[in-house]
Order: structure tokens, then C-alpha cells, then sequence
């Protein structure tokens, strides 16, 4: 389920329709629906009401403020990796007690600023980061609460670009490593040793992976718990979602096609697993982030050119790669819909950006609907991993933002100014 819907020829985010943003806030605009966000969070809490399970929201899927704060307020932890996003948590109204800090390179002061907030746990990578935050919470005479990061090598079947959980990934520790590193943690004294945590990968469709990957680790993780006392599970994030057309058939239909796709809903990823893992008797924690933001959000942008060449249609838009680089770097689908429905003719066109690379395109060869210059279209399922991973390439101000709840609109980020782009930079004292 999403809330974006056509009402006659108009696109809507839930009671709001999209050209009247576009009028305030001008393009290229990302909007994101709280209604959406709300219900992906609490479907999936519904669904793993038998587990004690706390759901740390992936704050890099989508770090805006208000998206965070939409989520605090429904009783959601937070998935960091990096002090700032700590800061953000913290920003909105998050609670460090309820965040898991991850990530392979955490720095000193990382660590201290993570531990004096209080975090719940450091999901650590290696052994020098263990004797790293060891060291870290000796100096502040403190026991920084940890767990270790299973690499359990499992296939996630996903594109090679988002797979963590084999043994050619960077992540992790080899699951024949485990106990020894325990062991061995066991002896610095500064540490907590309260979790076990994995992560196979993103955009995974199916329950298969999980399920093996939680089949194989379950005997350690009860192991551990027996020696050490852990207190929690990580089974990481990775839920996928529909990119694929869908807006068409609305919400409704949407939601029965996914799951008739083969795509895994929350109902079947918590009836396969919530077995596996209640027995152990841990607390479960899970880092979505994509299944919560992902289809939240759109991008809108402004056709400003139709260039016929020879042999092609190019639709040529005020957004770009430094907007939403998803389709250049991972060959992503995005579905581009016009923001104002017309009777009328297809084409087959690429929707390209004006930056100064062939990779800035957002589809290529794709039927649309017949356009104009001065059309608005949508990039849908734009909430995870598109604003955030914005640029300035081509000193492009980053896009503005808006939430829409019900009929209200609120910019929850204003456009770039363009100045404040290059407001660090300054000229080297010999070349005044
Ligand atoms: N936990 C850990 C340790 C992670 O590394 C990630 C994502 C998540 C949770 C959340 O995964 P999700 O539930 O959102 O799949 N930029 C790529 C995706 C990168 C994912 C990085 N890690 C994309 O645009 O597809």
C-alpha cells in the first residue's frame, strides 16, 4: 500500500494533489506521504506482534527530519552508521537508547559521542573495532554495549551492488570466526556483550534468503546466548519492494499484486521467521529501511525540452543523476508516471537530466505517455536511497522537500540555495 493515487486526471499524495506543491514549491520536489510511512511501520510491527522485536528504522534509506520524527513518534528505533545520523536521530526527537550504531569504520569520536548518548548497541565489524570501543568506554569508565556482525555467507539475490552477506563482501565477520571473537571479547572488560547482529543485503524479494540465513545462524546465536548472555538478535534489514508499475491499478490492487508477484509482504516474512526465532528467547531487532520509506516517496520534475534526434525521443527534465542517481549507478527501475493524466498517444522516450554524463537518465526506451515541454512527471518509489544520496555534481542545489499528511503539505527542506553550495570554499591566501 502507498498514498499515491490519480483523482481524475490529477496525481495526488494522499489529499494533496501534486501540481498544487509544485506551484509553492517548485521542481525538482521530492514529497513523501506520512500515511505511507505509518502504515509500512506498523505493518510490519503488527506482523511480528509474537516476537519482542524492536524496529530500528534505516536512517540512511531516508534521513529527513520529519521522516524521522513521523517514525519516533510511533515507538521506532533507529539503524545508524555514522555520528551524524546519530545527530539527526537525536535532532528529531529520536532516542539513542532505542538506535543500533553499524557500519565497518566508526571513529573515536564516534564511539564516545555514541556512548555518552546512551546507544542501545555498536553493531561492530572486526576486531580492532572491538578493541577499539573497548578502549573508547575504559577512558569514559563505562561498558559499551556491543554485538558482533555475523557474515552468515549466504547468496541474498539481489543486485551485486546491495549484497552484504557473502564472504566477497566487506562486512562482517566470517560466521567460523564468531565464537572465537566472542571468546575473546569476553576477556576486555569495558565491553557488554548484548547481541548478535546480520545484514545479507537490500532489495531482497523473497523469504528464502532470510530464512536460510536465519536457519544457519540460529544455533550460534543460542550458543552465544548461553555463554555470554546475549540479550538480542539483529536479523538486519533487506525487505524489498515494488518498483515495478503499479500506480495504475491503485493502492488496493497494488498491494494484492505485490504479494501475487511473488514479492514478500510483512505476513509472510514474519510467519516464516517469527518460528525460527522465537524459541530463542532474545529480543529481535530489525533494520528496514527501504520496505518503510521506500515507496513513501516521489520525485517531481519539469519536462523542459522533447528532443527528437534521428533515432530517439529524449525528454529532457529539471532533475538529474545528482537528484536520483539510483538508475545510473544500479540500473534501477523507477516508474515515471505524469503528474497530469491526458488522452493521447504513447511514445518511447528516455527521461535524461541535464548534467553532462550519458549515466544521467532515469529510464531509457520506455513507452510514456506522449509529453511537452512545460509537463510535470513522477519518479515513484523515490523515498529510500534517492534524496539522500544526492549531490551537488554540476553545482546543483539539492531538491526541497515536502510531507503531506492527509490534506496538510509541510516543507520539511527547503531548496539549496545555490551560494550555500560553495559557502565552505574560499580562495587560497596567494592567489588574492
Ligand atoms: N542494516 C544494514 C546494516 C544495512 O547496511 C542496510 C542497508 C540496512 C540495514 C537497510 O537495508 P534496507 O532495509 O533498506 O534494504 N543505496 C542502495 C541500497 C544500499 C543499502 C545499504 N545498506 C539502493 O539504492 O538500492
Amino acid at each position: 500500500m502507498h498514498h499515491f493515487h490519480y483523482s481524475g486526471n490529477r496525481l495526488y499524495c494522499e489529499g494533496v494533489a501534486v501540481e498544487s506543491l509544485i506551484r509553492k514549491y517548485g521542481t525538482p520536489l521530492y514529497v513523501y506521504s506520512q500515511r505511507t510511512l505509518t502504515e509500512r511501520y506498523q505493518a510490519l510491527a503488527q506482523a511480528l506482534a509474537g516476537v519482542d522485536s524492536l524496529i530500528c528504522f534505516a536512517v540512511k534509506s531516508n534521513s529527513n527530519l520529519a521522516v524521522l520524527r513521523a517514525l519516533a513518534d510511533l515507538g521506532s528505533g533507529f539503524d545508524i552508521v555514522s555520528g551524524g545520523e546519530l545527530e539527526r536521530v537525536i535532532a528529531a526527537g529520536g532516542d539513542p537508547r532505542r538506535c543500533a550504531f553499524a557500519g565497518v569504520g566508526k571513529t573515536e569520536s564516534e564511539i564516545e559521542f555514541a556512548l555518552r548518548r546512551g546507544i542501545y548497541t555498536f553493531n561492530a565489524e572486526s576486531e580492532p573495532e572491538l578493541e577499539r570501543i573497548n578502549r573508547v568506554a575504559a577512558r569514559l569508565k563505562r561498558r559499551a554495549p556491543v554485538a558482533v556482525r555475523v557474515n552468515p555467507n549466504v547468496e541474498a539475490r539481489t543486485h551485486k551492488k546491495i549484497t552484504t552477506g557473502t564472504y566477497e563482501n566487506k562486512f562482517g565477520i566470517a560466521f567460523e570466526q564468531i565464537e572465537g571473537v566472542y571468546a575473546r571479547a569476553a576477556r576486555l572488560k569495558h565491553l557488554w556483550l548484548r547481541g548478535l547482529q546480520m545484514h545479507i543485503g537490500s532489495q531482497i524479494t523473497e523469504v528464502a534468503p532470510f530464512e536460510q540465513a536465519v536457519r544457519k545462524v540460529r544455533p550460534l546465536v543460542a550458543r552465544l546466548k548461553e555463554r555470554h548472555g546475549l540479550e538480542f538478535f539483529s536479523i538486519g534489514g533487506g525487505l524489498g519492494i515494488v518498483y515495478q508499475p503499479a500506480l495504475a491499478s491503485g493502492p488496493a490492487a497494488w498491494w494484492r499484486s505485490s504479494a501475487a508477484r511473488g514479492m514478500i509482504t510483512p505476513q509472510q516474512y514474519a510467519a516464516r521467521l517469527q518460528p525460527l526465532l522465537q524459541p530463542l528467547g532474545l529480543k529481535i531487532l530489525l533494520e528496514p529501511g527501504r520496505f518503510i520509506s521506500g515507496n513513501a516517496g516521489l520525485l517531481v520534475t519539469r519536462i523542459e525540452y522533447v528532443k527528437r534526434t534521428g533515432r530517439k525521443n529524449f525528454l529532457i527534465v529539471d532533475a538529474a543523476m545528482n537528484d536520483l542517481i539510483r538508475p545510473a549507478f544500479y540500473e534501477a527501475y523507477h516508474e515515471i508516471v505524469p503528474v497530469r493524466r491526458r488522452a493521447g498517444a504513447q511514445i518511447r522516450a528516455d527521461v535524461v537530466g541535464p548534467i553532462c554524463e550519458s549515466g544521467d537518465f532515469f529510464c531509457q526506451d520506455r513507452p510514456l505517455p506522449k509529453a511537452e515541454a512545460g509537463d510535470y512527471l513522477a519518479l515513484l518509489s523515490a523515498g529510500a536511497y534517492a534524496s539522500v544520496m544526492a549531490s551537488n555534481y554540476n553545482t546543483r542545489s539539492l531538491a526541497a522537500e515536502v510531507m503531506v499528511k492527509g490534506r496538510q503539505a509541510a516543507l520539511v527542506r527547503a531548496r539549496q540555495p545555490v551560494k550555500a553550495i560553495w559557502a565552505g570554499e574560499q580562495i587560497a591566501p596567494w592567489q588574492r
